[in-house]
């Protein structure tokens, strides 16, 4: 590889933009070059990640988020800051003819009318969201290489849609009344200071959350419409786990009667990831655990049949952090740059 191609970071103080700054320690391509924060500019990043000392990205030093002095250093932008926050960023870097790579939803959803009524914000920017990429790889590989603008999938939608893509596309289950029963750990949440989050609110327990009215269902609901031909509605229901990182969905189908066996859905899922680098369909009687993903890009898969009920149940394991956030964002970039799709993105879990 030649000359690294200069990126920015807006938003280098969050969860996400931290495993960003993680996986660029040591990507081949590209050099970050900037790396925002509102609270924390002046610092060096060495200074609020200690964890980086003894390496050159210790010595960035942080700066407030500029458009004009982002867009003259570097040729592509994360947005890894809050909804809201991110289209007014986004708007003003394309102005400036630099791509992005949007870790926020302002640019999931095709519809302002349905981004207005989840997320209750305004959509400032509707001329954006035709140029915006949904940035799932193993669904949108070929647009994503020409897009200049990449909404980055969500983190429970990923682990959602990936688990049910195979199941639609081949007609095994039903398009009613499928149930993503979903947990995520609580770096989720975001790095802000909330009581939700705290040590002792999350730990030695575990509940439910924002039941019926989690943002994350339009834009399951949007991608898995579009692979079904039909729209379908979903009951998405997600709870948080004491735990750092990873999401675990159990996702419950009917099957179609008289269908397949549950072998030969098995090698149908196999087939349709045969040539992902990311996503692992485990074998019958295996089903997948968040700590056997931690912190890579991969997405494991289980599949089981219940002749008894009739379904199908499908369990989708993935880091939030890494393939729910930075990491999907990174392969992105990697694929809008012309980059080797994996560059930097070869990770094995943290064990145990
Ligand atoms: N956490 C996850 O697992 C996850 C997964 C997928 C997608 N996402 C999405 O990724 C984005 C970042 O998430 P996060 O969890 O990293 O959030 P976070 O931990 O709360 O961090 C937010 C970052 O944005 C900056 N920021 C906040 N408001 C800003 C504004 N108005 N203008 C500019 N910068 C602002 C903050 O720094 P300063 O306040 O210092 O500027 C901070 O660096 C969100 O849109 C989130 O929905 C998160």
């Amino acid at each position: 590889m030649g000359a690294k191609i200069p990126v920015g970071l807006v938003g280098v103080t969050g969860y996400t933009g931290m495993e960003l700054v993680r996986l660029l320690t040591r990507h081949e391509g590209f050099e970050l070059v900037r790396a925002t924060s509102r609270t924390d500019a002046g610092k060096k990043l060495g200074d609020i990640y200690p964890w980086l000392q003894g390496r050159t990205l210790a010595e960035l030093v942080l700066t407030k988020p500029d458009p004009d002095d982002i867009a003259s250093a570097c040729r592509l932008a994360f947005l890894a800051v809050p909804h809201g926050a991110a289209m007014d960023m986004a708007a003003e870097l394309r102005a400036r003819d630099l791509s992005v790579v949007d870790l926020s939803a302002d640019f999931r959803l095709n519809d302002r009318a349905v981004y207005e009524k989840w997320y209750k914000v305004e959509h400032r920017h509707e001329k954006l969201l035709s140029q915006a990429v949904y940035g799932l790889i193993e669904l949108n590989r070929e647009k994503i290489v020409g897009a200049r603008l990449v909404a980055n999938p969500g983190c429970y939608p990923t682990s959602v849609i990936l688990g049910l893509a195979p199941a639609l596309e081949n007609g095994f289950i039903e398009t009613d009344g499928i149930v993503a029963d979903s947990k995520s750990g609580t770096s989720g949440a975001g790095r802000k200071a909330a009581v939700g989050t705290l040590f002792c609110e999350v730990s030695d327990t575990f509940r439910a959350y924002n039941l019926t009215k989690h943002r994350h269902t339009p834009e399951i609901e949007q991608e898995i419409s579009r692979i079904a031909g039909a729209d379908l509605v979903v009951s998405f229901n997600t709870h948080l786990l004491p735990i750092n990182r990873g999401i675990l969905s159990t996702i419950y189908t009917k099957l179609r009667p008289g269908r397949t066996s549950q072998d030969e859905i098995h090698a149908a899922y196999a087939k349709y990831y045969q040539d992902e680098p990311w996503v692992r369909v485990l074998p019958l009687e295996t089903l997948p655990e968040t700590r056997h993903v931690r912190g890579t890009m991969l997405c494991d898969i289980g599949i089981i049949t219940d002749p008894r009920t009739g379904r199908l149940i499908i369990v989708s394991a993935i880091d939030n952090l890494c393939r729910g956030a930075s990491g999907q964002a990174l392969a992105c970039a990697n694929l809008m740059c012309g980059l080797p799709l994996a560059e930097g993105l070869d990770l094995a879990p943290l064990m145990p």
